[in-house]
Protein backbone atom coordinates (compact mmCIF):
# COMPACT_ATOMS: atom_id res chain seq x y z
CA UNK A 1 0.00 0.00 0.00
CA UNK A 2 1.69 3.52 -0.95
CA UNK A 3 1.18 6.29 1.69
CA UNK A 4 -1.52 7.64 -0.75
CA UNK A 5 -3.14 4.60 -0.14
CA UNK A 6 -3.25 4.93 3.43
CA UNK A 7 -3.99 8.84 3.79
CA UNK A 8 -7.06 8.18 1.51
CA UNK A 9 -8.18 5.07 3.49
CA UNK A 10 -7.41 6.91 6.98
CA UNK A 11 -9.76 9.98 6.00
CA UNK A 12 -12.25 7.86 4.49
CA UNK A 13 -12.80 6.22 7.91
CA UNK A 14 -12.69 9.41 9.74
CA UNK A 15 -15.48 10.46 7.57
CA UNK A 16 -17.43 7.54 7.43
CA UNK A 17 -17.45 7.42 11.02
CA UNK A 18 -18.24 11.15 11.49
CA UNK A 19 -21.18 10.65 9.27
CA UNK A 20 -22.23 7.63 11.32
CA UNK A 21 -21.60 9.62 14.27
CA UNK A 22 -24.04 12.73 12.99
CA UNK A 23 -26.90 9.95 12.38
CA UNK A 24 -26.61 8.34 15.84
CA UNK A 25 -25.96 11.10 18.10
CA UNK A 26 -28.30 12.00 21.07
CA UNK A 27 -30.20 15.20 20.18
CA UNK A 28 -29.13 17.42 22.93
CA UNK A 29 -25.24 17.27 24.82
CA UNK A 30 -22.25 19.15 23.72
CA UNK A 31 -19.69 18.45 20.61
CA UNK A 32 -16.18 18.48 21.11
CA UNK A 33 -13.48 18.82 18.38
CA UNK A 34 -9.88 17.86 19.50
CA UNK A 35 -7.00 18.66 17.45
CA UNK A 36 -8.28 21.49 15.21
CA UNK A 37 -5.50 21.01 12.71
CA UNK A 38 -6.24 22.51 9.18
CA UNK A 39 -10.39 22.29 9.58
CA UNK A 40 -11.19 19.36 7.62
CA UNK A 41 -13.19 17.40 10.38
CA UNK A 42 -14.28 20.30 12.01
CA UNK A 43 -15.72 21.37 8.88
CA UNK A 44 -17.34 18.26 8.13
CA UNK A 45 -18.63 18.16 11.65
CA UNK A 46 -20.45 21.30 11.61
CA UNK A 47 -22.19 20.54 8.16
CA UNK A 48 -23.30 17.32 9.57
CA UNK A 49 -24.63 18.98 13.01
CA UNK A 50 -25.84 21.65 12.16
CA UNK A 51 -27.16 23.74 15.57
CA UNK A 52 -25.07 22.19 17.26
CA UNK A 53 -22.45 23.44 19.93
CA UNK A 54 -18.89 22.82 18.82
CA UNK A 55 -16.27 23.32 21.32
CA UNK A 56 -12.93 22.64 19.42
CA UNK A 57 -9.17 22.53 21.72
CA UNK A 58 -5.90 23.37 19.37
CA UNK A 59 -2.80 24.02 20.84
CA UNK A 60 -1.72 26.42 17.94
CA UNK A 61 -4.44 27.65 15.34
CA UNK A 62 -3.45 27.07 12.02
CA UNK A 63 -6.47 26.22 10.21
CA UNK A 64 -8.04 27.39 6.79
CA UNK A 65 -9.51 30.64 7.64
CA UNK A 66 -12.90 29.92 6.65
CA UNK A 67 -12.32 26.86 9.37
CA UNK A 68 -11.80 28.81 12.77
CA UNK A 69 -14.50 28.25 14.81
CA UNK A 70 -16.20 30.97 16.67
CA UNK A 71 -13.92 32.83 19.45
CA UNK A 72 -17.01 31.37 22.29
CA UNK A 73 -15.72 27.77 20.84
CA UNK A 74 -12.03 27.78 20.61
CA UNK A 75 -9.89 26.50 23.43
CA UNK A 76 -6.50 27.74 22.37
CA UNK A 77 -3.16 25.90 24.42
CA UNK A 78 -2.34 22.01 25.39
CA UNK A 79 -5.16 19.72 25.77
CA UNK A 80 -3.86 18.77 29.10
CA UNK A 81 -4.78 22.47 30.21
CA UNK A 82 -7.37 23.57 28.28
CA UNK A 83 -9.76 20.48 29.03
CA UNK A 84 -9.74 20.42 32.81
CA UNK A 85 -10.70 24.39 32.40
CA UNK A 86 -13.39 22.47 29.85
CA UNK A 87 -14.42 20.56 32.71
CA UNK A 88 -14.49 22.90 35.14
CA UNK A 89 -16.75 25.11 33.33
CA UNK A 90 -19.33 22.70 31.89
CA UNK A 91 -19.43 20.44 34.40
CA UNK A 92 -18.53 16.26 33.94
CA UNK A 93 -21.07 14.11 31.22
CA UNK A 94 -21.93 17.68 29.04
CA UNK A 95 -20.52 15.93 26.11
CA UNK A 96 -22.75 13.74 23.57
CA UNK A 97 -19.98 13.30 21.11
CA UNK A 98 -15.65 14.28 21.54
CA UNK A 99 -14.06 13.41 18.52
CA UNK A 100 -10.30 13.39 18.70
CA UNK A 101 -7.67 13.69 16.04
CA UNK A 102 -3.79 14.82 18.07
CA UNK A 103 -2.05 11.85 16.61
CA UNK A 104 1.56 12.52 14.88
CA UNK A 105 3.74 10.23 12.98
CA UNK A 106 5.52 8.69 16.22
CA UNK A 107 3.72 6.19 17.27
CA UNK A 108 5.63 5.70 20.88
CA UNK A 109 4.13 9.46 21.48
CA UNK A 110 1.11 8.78 20.18
CA UNK A 111 0.54 5.64 22.63
CA UNK A 112 2.02 7.66 25.73
CA UNK A 113 -0.77 10.79 24.82
CA UNK A 114 -3.57 8.48 24.72
CA UNK A 115 -2.60 6.87 27.85
CA UNK A 116 -2.51 10.12 29.52
CA UNK A 117 -5.32 11.97 27.72
CA UNK A 118 -8.11 8.73 28.72
CA UNK A 119 -8.64 9.59 31.96
CA UNK A 120 -9.24 13.14 30.91
CA UNK A 121 -12.00 12.02 28.13
CA UNK A 122 -13.63 9.45 30.52
CA UNK A 123 -14.83 12.40 31.91
CA UNK A 124 -16.58 14.33 29.39
CA UNK A 125 -18.80 12.10 27.94
CA UNK A 126 -22.51 11.83 29.09
CA UNK A 127 -24.46 8.72 29.24
CA UNK A 128 -24.86 7.21 25.71
CA UNK A 129 -22.07 9.56 24.65
CA UNK A 130 -19.43 8.68 21.94
CA UNK A 131 -16.17 9.27 21.73
CA UNK A 132 -14.51 8.99 18.64
CA UNK A 133 -10.71 8.59 17.85
CA UNK A 134 -7.94 8.08 15.80
CA UNK A 135 -6.34 6.14 17.83
CA UNK A 136 -7.62 3.15 21.29
CA UNK A 137 -8.00 4.82 24.33
CA UNK A 138 -8.52 3.90 27.88
CA UNK A 139 -12.18 4.08 28.84
CA UNK A 140 -13.45 2.02 31.44
CA UNK A 141 -16.69 3.16 31.48
CA UNK A 142 -17.15 2.79 27.23
CA UNK A 143 -17.83 0.15 25.51
CA UNK A 144 -15.41 -0.05 22.23
CA UNK A 145 -18.46 -0.43 19.25
CA UNK A 146 -15.83 0.41 16.32
CA UNK A 147 -16.65 -2.88 14.78
CA UNK A 148 -20.26 -1.99 14.76
CA UNK A 149 -19.57 1.34 13.02
CA UNK A 150 -19.19 -0.31 9.59
CA UNK A 151 -15.68 1.03 9.48
CA UNK A 152 -13.08 -1.70 8.96
CA UNK A 153 -11.13 -2.84 12.11
CA UNK A 154 -8.27 -0.59 13.45
CA UNK A 155 -8.81 2.40 10.82
CA UNK A 156 -10.59 4.16 13.82
CA UNK A 157 -11.73 3.82 17.31
CA UNK A 158 -15.61 4.44 18.40
CA UNK A 159 -16.64 3.73 22.18
CA UNK A 160 -20.03 4.66 23.54
CA UNK A 161 -20.60 5.16 27.12
C1 LIG B 1 -3.80 15.61 12.86
S1 LIG B 1 -4.11 17.27 13.29
C2 LIG B 1 -5.87 17.35 13.28
C3 LIG B 1 -6.42 17.35 11.91
C4 LIG B 1 -7.89 17.68 11.86
N1 LIG B 1 -8.68 16.59 12.40
C5 LIG B 1 -8.32 17.96 10.44
O1 LIG B 1 -9.10 17.20 9.88
O2 LIG B 1 -7.88 18.98 9.89
C6 LIG B 1 -3.72 17.28 14.98
C7 LIG B 1 -3.84 18.62 15.65
O3 LIG B 1 -3.80 18.40 17.06
C8 LIG B 1 -3.09 19.45 17.67
N2 LIG B 1 -2.53 18.96 18.93
C9 LIG B 1 -1.65 17.93 19.09
N3 LIG B 1 -1.36 17.76 20.39
C10 LIG B 1 -2.06 18.71 21.07
C11 LIG B 1 -2.17 19.07 22.43
N4 LIG B 1 -1.48 18.39 23.38
N5 LIG B 1 -2.99 20.08 22.77
C12 LIG B 1 -3.69 20.76 21.82
N6 LIG B 1 -3.62 20.47 20.50
C13 LIG B 1 -2.82 19.46 20.12
C14 LIG B 1 -1.99 19.79 16.66
O4 LIG B 1 -1.55 21.13 16.84
C15 LIG B 1 -2.69 19.57 15.33
O5 LIG B 1 -3.21 20.77 14.81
Amino acid sequence: MTRLDSAIRRLTAQRDVLDWAARVIAPSGLVLEIGLGNGRTYDHMRARLPGREIYVFERKVAAHPACIPPEKYLFIGDVFETLPAFLERFGEGSAALVHIDIGTGNEDANRELALHLSPLLAKLLMPGGFTLGDRAFALPDCTDISSTTGVRKGRYFVYKR
